[in-house]
Order: structure tokens, then C-alpha cells, then sequence
């Protein structure tokens, strides 16, 4: 931006009565604390000292300026995870993906303006384990005068539902990829930082208690910031009218119980309309692979009516069932966008690359681990490798050697995928390691199918796609079909996210529209998959027109 642009924005913003435009500072200090969980205490790396982090608001269309200064001895990048930020790369956070990380006493600043999007995010760490510590939520408030397209609710709650270890997680991921095999799994699960009332520690952590009005309604922001997780979430005696997810509204149904993956976020309203009473909140893991350890702890919380007694009893929930397939179908499947005159699905109609991703597990050979081997994941076969040098840099700066341009639009070789009947996967599982970028011309069609691979196990992955929010259209189990199986596409009013989940054994297709130049980031949004290689890159390039290219990097960009 101009500079004489800016000091005009930063003018008229002074008052905001007048104009709609905002600017939004804010200043994160990454530092270590010192806190209880669990029946022990750890330092953890935090936001400002708290655990999780302080919730962002803006409104749509606020620039938002987020000063980082890092006080930990780790290297430090975040992550504004769902906001599209056009043009504007710089601000994604991915470390080496969008930018260098920033080292030990430096700091940066991530400038981004939030177009075009309203509802709930999150924004998290997004180098090394750090995220399990460094999260938070990210409300974008709807233009001002601009009413939600449901009944406005009484009051707005933020609900962040994480993992906790009583170890230190980086020590946890490092030791597990030394040995070359799965880490642990976290110890609890947490409501707002806390595993809950039903916790043998709970005198240590208190909890979330959702203090309600009879007849009132509130809306309840739920983020799922867990690192290896997918999570039910239900409140006993009460339904949960679904309103909002990753920031795109969606048709208004009511459900009991609600499925989030890590990086996904559901907005719910939750009408009060019990007399009196206290109701537990739980969230549990979902997983239908038996192969997969979880963990299983349920974390709680309670909803409390004005006027009952502390002491009075809490009417409980049964936690769904670990394997509840079928409860996590039922939600999926009732997920539509709204579609209305205001916003309406754009839904790609014209495809110009159609891609076929298989996502999975495999196992390469290494002389040191334990077993002689060694657990990996890929996309199409190819396990991706870090760079030491920040991917948008090279493109922006012509820099060459860092990554190439080859990532296949298709599975190298054939086979069945889903691996059923069992034993019918490539007996090699052997994959390829690479830094490959797929390049998409601006403003390209794109429908990718991502399908589950049955190597090793099948199991879930919940994609996140940087930079865009795509369409799911289609869903299914078994091996795609490109025949039979884009007939029964929505293409109408299907849910539009950031974060979208590959059924075990399935596939999932989504379509979007390259309307973004830059170099962005698609993984497996648990991290384990993510540190395996579960990853890789596509690479858009920018359009003729004037509002088309990337701008050019902020003068505090950190260096490798
Ligand atoms: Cu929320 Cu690349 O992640």
C-alpha cells in the first residue's frame, strides 16, 4: 500500500462511524509460562501468558496488524487458519511454506485485510508441536449494520477444544521421529484449557462454566485446536442448531452431536430451554481405524442455570463412541451452504484441472530408527520435504532450487487405493520424498479429489487448503469413480470450508477457484501427518489485471 494510502486509511479510521473501514493492532508476546494441568505443571510456550491465547476480533473488512515478538528460545511462525488473505501471503504464517520463522528476540509483523469472510477461525502456531500450546480464536464480526442471517442471540461464546500433554510436546514428536514411529498420545482433552469438572484434577483447573438464562439463546464459537484429533462435542439435555462452519454460513439444522476436526470451527446456536438445572458439555475423540491409538479422556465443561445451586447435581451425557461412524455421518451429511441472495455458493461449474490426490501413510527405510524403518505420509506417493528457505520467497524472488514444479495430478501408479479387501495395497510402500509445487495458472477452475489410502491403515484426514475456501461436492467410500461418482455431485449449495474431512477408506472432492496468487499450503491438519510429509504446495501465479499480483513483502520479512 502507498504510504500516503495508508496514512489516509489510518485517518478516516479514527473515525469509524463515519467510513467502514478499521484498523485493528494487536501485539502477541510468544513467552514461556509456567502452569498446572493434569496433576502436574510444565512450562509451556504461550501468547501473552495464556493458555490458549487471547481471541482476535475484527470485523469483515478490518485490516488487522498482529506485532509478533518472539521471548522463547524456539523458532516462532503463526497462522491466521481459514482467512484467505488475498494477495497477501506474506501474512499466512506457515514456516518455510509463506515465510522464514521468526528467531529467538526478533519480531514481525502480520498485516492482512479480511475480505469478503464473517464468522469463526482460529489462528495457531504453525512450526514444529508448537500449536498445541500457541492457539486462539479469531472472530470476524459482519460488516458494521450488516445483521447475522439467523436470530440474534443473547450473548456469543468462544469454546476452544484442544489436546493437553503432561510432557513436553516437542520432546514428544522429536523422540517419536528419532525411533520412527507414532508419538504419543496427548493425556486429556480440553474445554478452554481445561479438561473439566469430571478430570481427577479439576480442583486444579476449574473449567468452562456456561453460566445461561432460561429462554435465552447463545452462540456458541466452537474451534477445534487439537494437534491429532477429530472431536464429537454435545451438551446433555440439549440440542445444537448448527449456523456457521470455517466461516461460511451454512443451511440452519439441529443436531445433538457435532463432529470437528483439528482446524475446523462451528458456530451452533444453543437456546436455554431448560427451567433450571446443570447440564455437562463433553468432547471426545472420533476414530474408526481399531489400528489408530487415541486418546480417550472426554474433557467436560457445564452449561449453568441462573438460579441453581452450586451443589445440585449434573445431569450427564454418555461420551459418543470412539468408532461412531455413523453419528459423524449424520452430521457431515446434514452440513449445506446457505445460499441465499447474500451469499451465494459459487460453486466452480467449469473445471480446468482435475486432480486426483491419494493421502496416506507408508513406510520408508532407515538404518537408525528403531524397527529399522520408519513411519511417513505423502500425497501422491511423495512425502514432502521441508525447504531451510521460505517457498514465496523463491517464487517472489525468482530464486531457483528450492522446489520444483512437478507434483503429479495423478497417483504415480494405480492400485486400490482403499484397500479393501485387505492385502490388495502395493506390497511396496515405499515412498518419494520432494519439495514439488503444483503450479495453477490465476483464477483457474481446480476440482481435486482426495482420496484415503489403506496402506499401513486407512484412518481420517482432515485437509486444509491455505489461502481458499473450496466446495465439498462430493463424498464417498471405497475407491472415486470419475465415471459414476460426479453425477451425484451437489454443485447447487454444497458446504464451503477451509478444512474438510477424507472419510476412512473414502474420498472427498472439492472444487475452488485459483482467485489467489502466491505459494499455499495443502496438509493433513493432524500434525503427526503433517510432520510425516502428509503435504504439499500449490503454487498460483499471479493474473494480468491491476488488483492481481502478489504485493510485494513487508520490509520486516524474518530471513532464513
Ligand atoms: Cu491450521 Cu497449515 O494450518
Amino acid at each position: 500500500m502507498e504510504a500516503w494510502v495508508r496514512v489516509l486509511l489510518v485517518v478516516a479510521c479514527l473515525f469509524p462511524a463515519m467510513v467502514e473501514c478499521r484498523v485493528r493492532h494487536y501485539k502477541f508476546n510468544v513467552v514461556m509460562r509456567n502452569t498446572t494441568r493434569l496433576c502436574s505443571s510444565k512450562p509451556i510456550v504461550t501468547v501473552n501468558g495464556r493458555f490458549p491465547g487471547p481471541t482476535l476480533y475484527a470485523r469483515e473488512d478490518d485490516n488487522v496488524l498482529v506485532k509478533v515478538v518472539n521471548h522463547v528460545k524456539y523458532n516462532v511462525t503463526i497462522h491466521w487458519h481459514g482467512v484467505r488473505q488475498l494477495r497477501t501471503g506474506w501474512a499466512d504464517g506457515p514456516a518455510y511454506i509463506t515465510q522464514c520463522p521468526i528467531q529467538p528476540g526478533q519480531s514481525y509483523t502480520y498485516n492482512f485485510t479480511i475480505t469478503g469472510q464473517r464468522g469463526t477461525l482460529l489462528y495457531h502456531a504453525h512450526i514444529l508441536w508448537l500449536r498445541a500450546t500457541i492457539h486462539g480464536g479469531l472472530v470476524i464480526l459482519p460488516k458494521r449494520g450488516i445483521p447475522y442471517p439467523f436470530p440474534k442471540p443473547d450473548k456469543e461464546v468462544v469454546v476452544i477444544l484442544a489436546e493437553w500433554w503432561k510432557s513436553d510436546t516437542e520432546a514428544v514428536i522429536s523422540q517419536a521421529m528419532k525411533a520412527g514411529v507414532a508419538p504419543n498420545v496427548s493425556d486429556a482433552h480440553t474445554i478452554n484449557g481445561h479438561p473439566g469438572p469430571l478430570s481427577p484434577c479439576s480442583s486444579q483447573g476449574g473449567g468452562l462454566k456456561l453460566q445461561v438464562d432460561s429462554g435465552k439463546t447463545y452462540l456458541l464459537r466452537i474451534i477445534n485446536a487439537a494437534l491429532n484429533e477429530e472431536l464429537f462435542f454435545k451438551i446433555a439435555g440439549h440440542n445444537l442448531t448448527v449456523v456457521e462452519v470455517d466461516a461460511s454460513y451454512t443451511k440452519p439444522f439441529t443436531i445433538d452431536t457435532l463432529l470437528i476436526t483439528p482446524g475446523q470451527t462451528t458456530n451452533v446456536l444453543l437456546t436455554a430451554d431448560r427451567k433450571a438445572g446443570k447440564y455437562l458439555i463433553a468432547a471426545s475423540p472420533f476414530m474408526d481405524t481399531p489400528a489408530v491409538a487415541v486418546d480417550n479422556m472426554t474433557a467436560t465443561a457445564t452449561v449453568h442455570y441462573s438460579g441453581t445451586l452450586t451443589t445440585s447435581t449434573t445431569t450427564l451425557t454418555k461420551p459418543t463412541p470412539q468408532n461412531a461412524t455413523s453419528v459423524a455421518n449424520k452430521f457431515i451429511n446434514s452440513l449445506l451452504s446457505l445460499n441465499s441472495k447474500k451469499y451465494p455458493a459459487k460453486v466452480p461449474l467449469k473445471i480446468d484441472h482435475n486432480l486426483l490426490f491419494t493421502v496416506g501413510l507408508g513406510v520408508n527405510p532407515c538404518s537408525t530408527c528403531v524397527n529399522g524403518s520408519k513411519v511417513v505420509a505423502d500425497i501422491n506417493n511423495i512425502s514432502f520435504v521441508m525447504p531451510t528457505f521460505a517457498l514465496l520467497q523463491a517464487h517472489y524472488f525468482n530464486i531457483s532450487g528450492v522446489f520444483t514444479t512437478d507434483f503429479p495430478a495423478n497417483p504415480p501408479i494405480t492400485f486400490n487405493y482403499s484397500g479393501n479387501p485387505p492385502g490388495t495395497a502395493p506390497a511396496n510402500m515405499q515412498t518419494l520424498n520432494g519439495t514439488r509445487l503444483y503450479k495453477l495458472p490465476y483464477n483457474a477452475t481446480v476440482e481435486l479429489v482426495l482420496q484415503d489410502t489403506g496402506i499401513i491403515a486407512p484412518e481420517n484426514h482432515p485437509v486444509h487448503l491455505h489461502g481458499f475456501n473450496f466446495f465439498q461436492v462430493g463424498r464417498g467410500l471405497g475407491n472415486f469413480n470419475p465415471k459414476k461418482d460426479p453425477k451425484k455431485f451437489n454443485l447447487v449449495d454444497p458446504v464451503e470450508r477451509n478444512t474438510i474431512g477424507v472419510p476412512s477408506g473414502g474420498w472427498t472432492a472439492i472444487r475452488f477457484t485459483a482467485d489467489n496468487p502466491g505459494v499455499w499450503f495443502l496438509h493433513c491438519h493432524l500434525e503427526v501427518h503433517t510432520t510425516w510429509g502428509l503435504k504439499m504446495a500449490f503454487l498460483v501465479e499471479n493474473g494480468k489485471g491491476p488488483n492481481e499480483s502478489i504485493i510485494p513483502p513487508p520490509s520486516d520479512l524474518p530471513t532464513c
